[in-house]
């Protein structure tokens, strides 16, 4: 979740263009939030600590709760395409930011052939910081890499299994060389993420980054994580929220309902398309796992959580891979 208008006022301030400060700050918000659900018991992360300091600030139950849908939603659908390609596969994880997908997998013996993260250059200077000095992440590429020394310098990061790379998503034929160089293979299947980051994007580039997404693999899967339904007034105010704070939310068009989200993957060469909205995806998370995490923190105000949760998606699109059964994944 990008932001809850729970303390929101009206603003006026307004920026058309798109602030990539703004923009690589939202990756601080969103490992913080994971880190502090992560603190309390929402989800089990070993790893999300070593990238962000705990916030002193206590975060409000309702965030929360969408973060453990969010974690849990994004999870299932990769574990869905793990499962189906019997990890014969690659993951590209677009925007990653401080993302720790690659080390959990490696611990339940889930890892694709190849899983690779790209985010701003900025971003993937601190993430590679961090794995340099935290035996904790560095060990487990290293013990997977066969090769004495890994490939490293400050944007980059290439290994056996695992590559992080600095680039501008906007930028298709710089993304496609630093992919290619790290041996991005693009005969095998593919899922793709971008986990809040498209909204970030105009409406033109990111349908530019799932054209091409489309185009450069047979077998695929997108999985996107964003706001949808924002024309209402809640959406207004997320907006002018993350304004305040110089991000622009310059996809924000696509984000009007989950048609409009569907529709996106579909004129930009998907051949199927699905979306759910997180409130009925939470209606439908396990009830032993809901209890346990309803119980974790009062929340006085059922109804934020269901504003909050209805204004963003998970939304997933295949190409291809009839044989493998990606049409049939579903949450
Ligand atoms: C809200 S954060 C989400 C981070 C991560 N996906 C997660 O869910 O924890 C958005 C991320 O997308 C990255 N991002 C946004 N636009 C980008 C672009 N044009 N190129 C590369 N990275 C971008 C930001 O730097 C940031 O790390």
């Amino acid at each position: 979740m990008a932001s809850s208008p729970r303390r929101s006022s009206a603003s006026s301030t307004s920026s058309t263009d798109t602030d990539d400060d703004g923009v690589r700050g939202t990756c601080e918000d969103a490992s913080v939030c994971k880190r502090f659900a992560v603190s309390i018991g929402y989800w089990q992360d070993p790893y999300i600590q070593h990238f962000v300091r705990l916030t002193k600030e206590r975060k409000a139950p309702e965030i929360n709760r969408g973060y453990f849908a969010r974690v849990h939603g994004v999870n299932q659908l990769i574990k869905a395409f793990l499962r189906k390609t019997e990890c014969q596969c690659q993951i590209l994880n677009l925007g990653a930011g401080m993302d720790t997908t690659f080390w959990t997998l490696k611990d339940e013996d889930l890892l694709p052939s190849k899983y690779f993260e790209v985010d701003f250059p900025m971003i993937v200077a601190r993430k590679l910081h961090s794995i340099k000095f935290k035996p904790l992440l560095s060990k487990p590429i290293i013990d997977l890499h066969s090769e004495e020394t890994l490939q490293m310098d400050g944007h980059t990061l290439d290994s056996a299994r695992y590559a992080v790379i600095g680039a501008d998503l906007r930028d298709i034929p710089e993304l496609e060389k630093k992919l290619k160089k790290c041996n991005m293979n693009t005969q095998l299947p593919t899922l793709l993420i971008a986990e809040c980051v498209l909204v970030y994007m105009t409406p033109e580039q990111s349908a530019n980054l799932l054209k091409w997404a489309s185009s450069s693999f047979d077998t695929a899967m997108f999985i996107n994580y964003e706001q949808v339904n924002m024309n209402d007034r809640f959406g207004q105010i997320m907006i002018e929220n993350l304004r305040r704070r110089q991000c622009d939310l310059a996809g924000v068009e696509t984000c009007k309902s989950l048609e409009s989200q569907k529709e996106r993957m579909l004129s930009s060469g998907w051949e199927t398309a699905s979306a759910v909205n997180m409130m009925e995806l939470y209606s439908r998370l396990p009830r032993a796992e809901v209890s346990r995490i309803e119980s974790l923190e009062f929340l006085d105000e059922m109804e934020l959580l269901e504003q909050l949760m209805q204004h963003y998606c998970l939304c997933w699109a295949t190409k291809g891979g009839s044989e493998l059964g990606l049409k049939e994944i579903t949450y």
